[in-house]
């Protein structure tokens, strides 16, 4: 516990001298939370991380998340805790497979999820995350067909709200939402039988079909706090707890595990550790280092969805 003080101390010392920010996405563990200057959903960081004027953004999510905050802030410094933090739907999606879409499918629109690498995000047209990609998808003209890329269950979700027959979608997945199964969730509706569910939009049809709300990890926050309900089952992962508890603290909110880990943790997520945010601030290391022509190409449909929402 003095340990973790101690690190704690450093962190908001070396922030202070480096004149940095420290970002965190709201499935990191709650001792790296409480150090953040904003906690938010991949969105939301996105937009602060815009509007930054320090000199260093550190960045306590997944690498997506950090080459985003990059791609920004080019001639800024952005570090991160662990360089291996990546992602199964970044994985799912390699570049040139998107390179020989586009090729032979000039007329369509790549919609991006943000949860790409920044070579896939330099081939889209347009980036979204899990809160504004049906506003991003309704933004294209109704006549111009869709590829929605890497993932399968919200780009299901995305084309059943806007009604869009004309999309494609890769069949990318999260190894955290996709693998909880509707079977365990219902056996948590009938043990908790009031409880509201809320579901991320990458979870399984089988799933969001059974949820009361579906949105993006903020978003799901902020529909808790203003329900009358005092139970909630959360279908995403379990790094959320910390800020319903915060905001809620006499309601009660169950976790489901998924078949991946028996859990409902990110691992990638989860490799980010407070000694590695320190080391991460002292040494200027694991930073993100991208070619200029690279961020400039990413930019653009970064800055397009910015404009969108
Ligand atoms: P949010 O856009 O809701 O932050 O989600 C990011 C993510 O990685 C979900 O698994
Ligand atoms: Fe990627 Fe899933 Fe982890 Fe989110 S929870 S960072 S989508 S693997």
């Amino acid at each position: 516990m003095l340990a973790t003080a101690t690190i704690a101390e450093e962190i908001q010392d070396l922030k202070t001298q480096r004149r940095a920010i420290l970002l965190a996405h709201h499935y990191q563990e709650p001792e790296i939370q409480e150090q953040a200057d904003v906690v938010g959903d991949s969105l939301e960081l996105a937009r602060i991380a815009r509007n930054f004027e320090g000199d260093v953004i550190s960045f306590a999510g997944v690498w997506f998340m950090a080459e985003t905050a990059k791609a920004l802030n080019p001639h800024r410094t952005v570090v991160a805790p662990d360089r291996d933090a990546s992602c199964s739907l970044v994985d799912s999606c390699p570049v040139e497979p998107v390179r020989e879409f586009r090729r032979a499918h000039p007329d369509y629109a790549i919609v991006s999820y943000i949860n790409t690498s920044i070579e896939v995000k330099a081939e889209s047209d347009i980036l979204c995350t899990s809160r504004n990609a049906v506003k991003i998808v309704n933004s294209i003209p109704r006549g111009q067909p869709v590829l929605f890329l890497p993932d399968r269950n919200l780009g299901n979700y995305v084309q059943r709200q806007t009604g869009r027959e004309n999309m494609k979608i890769w069949q990318g997945t999260c190894i955290v939402h996709a693998t909880f199964p509707a079977r365990r969730l219902i056996e948590a509706k009938m043990e908790h039988p009031h409880a509201k569910v809320v579901a991320h939009p990458e979870c399984p049809e089988s799933v969001l079909a059974l949820a009361d709300f579906v949105g993006s990890t903020s978003a799901i926050i902020d529909w808790c706090d203003a329900s009358n309900a005092a139970e909630f089952i959360v279908m995403t992962e379990s790094g959320i707890r910390y800020s319903l508890e915060r905001i809620s603290p006499a309601r009660r909110f169950y976790f489901v595990a998924n078949e991946n880990c028996n859990c409902s943790e990110c691992p990638y997520m989860k490799l980010n550790t407070l000694e590695k945010l320190r080391d991460s601030l002292l040494y200027l290391r694991p930073r993100v280092e991208l070619p200029k022509e690279l961020m400039e190409r990413a930019l653009a449909p970064l800055e397009r969805m910015l404009a969108v929402n």
